[in-house]
């Protein structure tokens, strides 16, 4: 019953990778969503690492989405960016996706910023709006814990009433006051993908409480819970999802939305990492 805990080993293995690599130790971890990949020309960059140099990390093959850490101050705060996420439609283990996540916990960050595109469920969101995350709905994918507990990160039960900290809701709300950035706020619900939604899922969606849904985060915020990450996260609403829009949904009009409103989505990121702490 003494068996290694692989996937702790996995990570152990990555983050020794990382350790030779880079001196930076970040206090906040920013995962970049599509679209805002250029926030890191904002930052005073010091150290970058391509996924590709760390063994057995798991590397993003959707076009658009570069794979590399970036390692700089925003706003004066010691980040950790990821340029491309790792999304569990592309054939990883739900484990396997949330790596990058417990490896900046490992690299120091005590704050996880989730950011991310989404399909609009809410009657009331417009393509281009911001919603910021007060909850998620996780329950159509399978939970990043399991397996073997990693009783070196969390605990087994870990509690998931305050996923996203009230405290840095704060700091997001008064940030969008300070620079003129309207908010929205709500439930996001994560899916595999990579398909779309049909129209009578999103209903089923609506009907369960979600305001948004994509393909990511959530995992990636249980992951951070589970390790005692304090967490917040916004979401750009690039289209609207299946059945509240008459259109098909295309990948190519997600990423123009949330290319277009990529310039405010920066500034509202850097003012949520300037005021985080
Ligand atoms: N559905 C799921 N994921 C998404 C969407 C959507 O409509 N838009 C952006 N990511």
């Amino acid at each position: 019953m003494d068996e290694k805990n692989e996937v702790y080993e996995k990570l152990l293995k990555c983050y020794d990778a990382v350790t030779k690599k880079i001196t930076f130790k970040p206090r906040l971890a920013l995962i970049l969503g599509s679209g805002l990949g250029g926030f890191c020309d904002t930052m005073d960059v010091r150290e970058t690492l391509d996924y590709g140099e760390i063994p057995g990390f798991p590397v993003s093959t959707v076009i658009g989405h570069k794979g590399r850490f970036v390692f700089g101050y925003s706003g004066g705060v010691p980040v950790v960016a990821m340029q491309g996420r790792v999304h569990y439609y592309e054939g990883y283990s739900v484990q396997d996706a949330v790596l990058p996540t417990r490896l900046m916990k490992l690299m120091g960050a005590e704050i996880l910023f989730l950011t991310n595109a989404a399909g609009g469920i809410n009657p009331s969101f417009k393509a281009g709006d911001f919603m910021m995350i007060t909850d998620h709905i996780s329950s159509f994918v399978p939970s990043p814990l399991i397996g073997r507990n990693i009783d070196e990160l969390g605990v087994r039960f870990p509690d998931m009433s305050e996923i996203y900290s009230k405290r840095l809701r704060g700091v997001i709300e008064n940030a969008a006051a300070a620079e003129n950035v309207p908010l929205k706020s709500g439930i996001y619900l994560q899916t595999t993908g990579p398909n779309y939604e049909t129209p009578a899922e999103i209903r089923a969606f609506g009907r369960l409480g979600a305001d948004a849904v994509g393909m990511s985060t959530a995992i990636e915020a249980m992951a951070a819970r589970h390790a005692g990450m304090e967490i917040c996260g916004i979401s750009c609403i690039s289209n609207l999802a299946a059945g509240i829009s008459a259109n098909p949904l295309t990948h190519k009009e997600v990423q123009e939305t949330a290319d277009k409103a990529a310039p405010l989505f920066r500034k509202l990121v850097a003012r949520v990492i300037k005021d985080s702490f």
